[in-house]
């Protein structure tokens, strides 16, 4: 496999389709009805997210052997505009005031406006997706009532020191790998692709989609400015993610009680007591080996299909999980 596979043009060609698909939704409804609340979207939905999602659903669609991208591309922007609906309103109750390197939309135009913002990227994406066969169209509902339950169960969890990894992965799986699994589904079912390929492919996307959100925890804490989100924001909020349950469990007698005193009332200033208590029961790197494991499952999926040159991105867009830093 080409050490520059990240490069290659399959996938430069899919980022540039993804990215002007987009724009010309957000042109198409700069005028009339739709006007004020896209002006409001726009603000985060162009701010540069990575567009995972919709890359993902379009190279999935070619490896399950789609042969025009254009049946395929309404709902890969349907994924990018419900994922970026659900950041509206995840960073109103994170309390985040960044995200892709701008202001969130509560803290610059107030909670109101931030909720339709929110709501009127969820009724574009539907609006979008709505056009594909039931079958579809009903896994994005159940897609969304997932992140739904998986949000829920989070905040029942703030602050919650007996939080234990299966209830941190019941929601990971619902609120970010669900998402991750039905794109690359439906992908294939849009495809036309079998019931084998389908179902491969959405368990791709659920293990993918799982180290896609340990990593982004792991980032929580150690992460830069490259994130375009600020660093500990879980933390500050209370969220219970897997290194911190890890050294909750792992910890004892004083290392366990000043953990306890960090978390519950966290300051910036604490950042160090913190790094040090993670390290000694080696958190991040129970983490990481976790992080790996997913990532061998998911390519062990893509390894069912033959090697190709989609699969050769999909393996690299894989790998590049492990390292990434924004
Ligand atoms: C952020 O998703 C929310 C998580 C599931 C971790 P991304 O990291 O894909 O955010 P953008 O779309 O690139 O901004
Ligand atoms: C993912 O969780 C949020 C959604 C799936 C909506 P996080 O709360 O960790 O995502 P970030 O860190 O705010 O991007
Ligand atoms: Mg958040
Ligand atoms: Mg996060």
């Amino acid at each position: 496999m080409a050490e520059n596979i990240l490069e290659n043009s399959l996938l430069i060609e899919c980022r540039i389709e993804v990215e002007s698909a987009i724009e010309s939704v957000v042109e198409s409804s700069l005028n009339g009805t739709y006007a004020p609340a896209m002006e409001l979207a726009r603000e985060i939905l162009l701010a540069g997210g990575k567009r995972i999602r919709p890359v993902l659903t379009l190279l999935a669609y070619d490896l399950a052997g789609g042969d025009n991208r254009d049946d395929v591309l309404d709902f890969a922007v349907a994924t990018e505009l419900i994922h970026t609906a659900t950041l509206i309103h995840d960073d109103i109750y994170d309390g985040a005031k960044l995200r892709r390197g701008v202001q969130t939309l509560h803290e610059k135009h107030g909670l109101d406006h931030a909720i339709i913002g929110g709501d009127f990227l969820f009724v574009m994406g539907f609006g979008l997706g709505g056009r594909y066969e039931e079958r579809v169209v009903r896994i994005m509902a159940d897609t969304c009532a997932a992140i739904a339950a998986g949000e829920l169960k989070q905040i029942q969890h703030i602050s919650d020191l007996s939080t234990t990894p299966e209830d941190y992965y019941e929601i990971v799986r619902g609120k970010t790998a669900g998402p991750f699994a039905s794109a690359c589904e439906c992908a294939a079912i849009i495809a036309g692709a079998s019931e084998r390929d389908a179902l491969i492919l959405r368990e791709f996307g659920m293990e993918l989609g799982i180290a896609f959100q340990l990593v982004d925890d792991i980032l929580d804490l150690t992460g830069d400015e490259r994130m375009g989100k600020a660093r500990g924001t879980d933390i500050h909020e209370g969220k219970m993610t897997l290194p911190i349950i890890h050294a909750l469990t792992l910890l004892h007698g004083d290392s366990r009680r000043i953990l306890a005193d960090v978390l519950a009332e966290f300051r910036d200033d604490r950042w160090g007591e913190l790094e040090e208590l993670l390290e000694q029961g080696d958190s991040f790197g129970y983490c990481r080996i976790l992080i790996h494991n997913h990532l061998e499952r998911a390519l062990n999926h893509l390894y069912e299909f033959p090697q190709s040159e989609v699969r050769d991105v999909l393996e690299a867009m894989t790998r590049q999980v492990m390292t990434r830093n924004e």
